[in-house]
């Protein structure tokens, strides 16, 4: 039977409706133990690393996870076995991986490669191992000015942000936007990224496994851009980034610094622009923290 254009609209509305509330799997009939499954898939590395025949097999898997979105191709082989059917439970969708040491390693790799900003939005546009790329309609790379002295990390992009590709176009990007205005900037004189460069299903806070998997790209664009102040927006991307593990409240409004290439950049956590829209009192602290920064914008 043919599924007329209504149809089509309507799974398209509903599977954006389970998107939006958070739903970022489909379940299949049969249970899927996941820990058994880490346990199958590392032994099978070890297994591949052993032999050379098997290494060749493991660099095509490789190969594959950075070679164009996860969603068109079928699920990994490894040397000569099929998967089990515990190996692809979703057997309708894209390849999930399972996150492991071998995927922060791999991003690693792939993140210090990119000689350049464009390079290393190119890395991220064939890297595969985070599955929030597999729920996210677009990349959040970044946004304002490469070379600009000042630099803001966010957390993870948003509904607009994700439908826009662009970080902080929501309501708190425009909040920012206003904050920025206040010490006589705007976006040409600041570069905005986030740690996270997906959009979480639903909002969701990203997993520590997500963070760290995408913190090799965050630090490689703070690398490369090189700023002279860099602001953390709100406690997450401070303590990702920073290893400091005060909450918010202790941390604003004190400079500290932030190491890159023999270089010390001076670097600041405020509160997320999100916060004080539901915190609009906090609003006062914010002030504070921006009239320091456009002070040590003036000292460097
Ligand atoms: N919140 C963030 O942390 N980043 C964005 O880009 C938007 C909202």
């Amino acid at each position: 039977m043919q599924q007329s254009p209504q149809d089509t609209r309507q799974i398209e509305a509903l599977l954006d409706f389970y998107l939006d509330s958070g739903v970022d799997c489909f379940l299949g009939d049969e249970p899927v133990d996941w820990y058994e499954l880490t346990v199958r898939q590392a032994a099978q590395r070890r297994q591949a690393q052993a032999s050379p025949t098997q290494q060749h097999a493991q660099n095509s898997v490789r190969a594959a996870s950075s070679a164009g979105p996860a969603r068109d191709r079928p699920p990994a082989r490894v040397g000569n076995q099929t998967p089990q059917p515990a190996m692809m439970p979703i057997n309708t969708g894209p390849a999930a991986v399972v996150p492991d040491g071998e995927i922060v390693a791999s991003a690693r790799d792939l993140a210090s490669s990119a000689k350049s900003l464009d390079e290393l939005r190119a890395c991220l546009d064939t890297f595969d191992g985070c599955n929030l790329k597999l729920t996210a309609k677009k990349l959040v790379f970044s946004d304002g000015n490469p070379a600009a002295k000042l630099m803001f990390v966010g957390e993870a992009p948003g509904r607009d942000e994700d439908l826009q590709g662009k970080p902080f176009v929501g309501r708190s990007g425009q909040l920012l936007d206003r904050m920025l205005e206040a010490i006589g900037l705007d976006r040409s004189s600041a570069y905005i990224a986030n740690v996270v460069p997906w959009r979480p299903p639903g909002n969701r806070t990203p997993t520590p496994q997500e963070t760290e998997i995408c913190k090799p790209f965050i630090s490689r664009q703070i690398e490369l851009v090189n700023p002279d102040v860099l602001v953390f927006l709100g406690a997450a991307s401070a303590k990702t980034l920073l290893g400091v593990q005060d909450g918010i409240r202790k941390m604003r409004g004190r400079w500290m610094t932030y190491p890159v290439q023999g270089r010390e950049i001076a670097a600041i956590a405020t509160y997320h622009p999100a916060y004080l829209l539901r915190s609009p009192l906090e609003k006062r602290l914010s002030w504070r923290d921006f009239l320091s920064i456009r002070a040590k914008l003036a000292d460097n």
